[in-house]
């Protein structure tokens, strides 16, 4: 499951990524579009575990860890989970990096090579976002990587969020 690009490695989740991973979600900017609690070290730890040990092998895809391929830093976590906001999607786009990454293209470089992958090799016929309104980075990414505003849904707790879409390119 690794996928490079020119700056990043992502690739599967690994137990000792749980100090950085947790680490980095343990900053408020991180969370704050994405129901604004970090979650502990034993839930992100918990997290991976399950992705080791099924979510990989059932699903043929998941959240992967993206690592700088210059210094192997980890600077945050990027994939796919299962969604229940919409059924007939075959998979959540789920993007975040540690705030010093911000403003460099990076995220936008790693969400258009794990589309590239799910639509290439794990043969995806359409991906979601839910994104919070407010969060016009993230947005921003989105249309960068050829999502666009589908509806809104209101999440149980978490509110009113902006659905954005993506299907396959033509040809795949
Ligand atoms: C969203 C996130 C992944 C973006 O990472 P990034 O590497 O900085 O993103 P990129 O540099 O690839 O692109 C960001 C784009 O948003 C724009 N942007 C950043 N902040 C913005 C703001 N406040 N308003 C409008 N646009 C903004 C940037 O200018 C850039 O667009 P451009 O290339 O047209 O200039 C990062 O901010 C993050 O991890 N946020 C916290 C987690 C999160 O909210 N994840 C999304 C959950 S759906």
């Amino acid at each position: 499951m690794d996928i490079e690009t020119p700056r990043l490695r992502l690739r599967a989740l690994r137990e000792d990524d749980t100090g950085v991973l947790a680490r980095i979600f343990s900053d408020p900017a991180v969370v704050r579009y994405s129901g604004g609690r970090s979650p502990t070290v034993e839930e992100v730890r918990d997290g991976i575990r399950k992705h080791i040990s099924s979510h990989y092998s059932d699903h043929g895809f998941g959240l992967l860890a993206a690592e700088l391929r210059e210094t192997e830093e980890v600077v945050g976590r990027v994939g796919f989970l299962t969604t229940e906001i919409d059924e007939s999607a075959d998979a959540e786009l789920h993007y975040h990096l540690a705030p010093g990454a911000w403003g460099n293209g990076l995220a936008t470089e790693a969400v258009r090579a794990v589309l590239d992958w799910g639509f290439g090799d794990r043969h995806l016929s359409r991906v979601i976002a839910a994104i919070h309104p407010d969060n016009h980075a993230s947005r921003r990414v989105a249309e960068k990587c050829g999502l666009t505003y589908w509806r809104e849904v209101e999440l149980p707790g978490a509110g009113t969020f902006q659905v954005y879409e993506v299907r396959p390119p033509a040809g795949r």
